[in-house]
């Protein structure tokens, strides 16, 4: 799977000078995890890239509060959709300076600023996250802000599994980890499989093919 995409990316790459992918998909499909290889894949010494995270547009703990939404954090809402908007484009136009974006610390749950330099050097740019290919505003946009949005699709049982474990593994109990995967991230996962049809392409475990209709 990986090679295909590899392969794509790199003719992507002898038609512009900098590349701007996206990845889409439910909470715990693995899009972190394609990114990095992505990057890895193409860029080893990770001189010529970027890994940007959607996820380091969550909103912080004290917004949260202040919204009423803590206990909804990874809801479409609960995240600067037009601050990271701000960035795709930034990161598009700003090709002469580092531009800086944030990272996401899942140890505090919490994004933290200036930690992801892209260089003036940065040809390929990835970036992944929930909600790339919504209809709603602004997320139509961040998708015209990309070169292409893939749809990260597996197995649901496998997803919800390894969301749990991951759950466990940052610190909450296991029924609070199963409740937080049904209650919080599966109707999140419902609304990012809805902006599957949207997709330039939609990677499964099996292999790249184009989405259906
Ligand atoms: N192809 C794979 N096979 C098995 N496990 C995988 C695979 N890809 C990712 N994982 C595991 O699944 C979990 C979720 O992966 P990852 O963090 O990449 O997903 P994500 O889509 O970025 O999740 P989130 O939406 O929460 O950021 C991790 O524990 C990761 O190690
Ligand atoms: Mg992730």
């Amino acid at each position: 799977m990986i090679d295909e995409l590899v392969q794509r990316v790199r003719g992507r790459l002898r038609e512009r000078p900098r590349v701007l992918i996206g990845i889409a998909g439910a909470p715990g499909a693995g899009k972190s995890t394609l990114a990095e290889a992505l990057v890895d894949a193409i860029d080893p010494r990770r001189t010529e890239s970027a890994w940007i995270p959607m996820d380091g547009f969550h909103l912080a703990d004290v917004e949260l509060d202040r919204l009423g939404r803590r206990g909804a954090k990874g809801a479409i809402d609960t995240f600067d959709a037009w601050g990271y908007l701000a960035l795709l484009q930034r990161v598009r136009r700003e090709t002469s300076h580092v531009v800086y974006a944030p990272s996401f610390e899942r140890e505090l749950e919490q994004p933290i600023a200036g930690a992801i330099p892209v260089l003036p050097s940065a040809r390929l740019v990835v970036t992944e996250g929930n909600y790339l290919l919504d209809e709603s505003e602004p997320w139509g946009e961040v998708r015209a802000a990309l070169d292409e949005v893939w749809y990260l699709e597996v197995d649901d049982d496998a997803r919800r599994r390894r969301l749990v474990e991951r759950h466990m593994r940052f610190g909450k109990p296991p029924e609070a980890a199963v409740a937080w995967v049904l209650d919080v991230d599966e109707p999140n996962a419902r609304r990012v499989a809805a902006g599957r049809h949207r997709a330039h392409l939609v990677v499964s475990a099996a292999g790249g093919s184009p989405p259906a209709g």
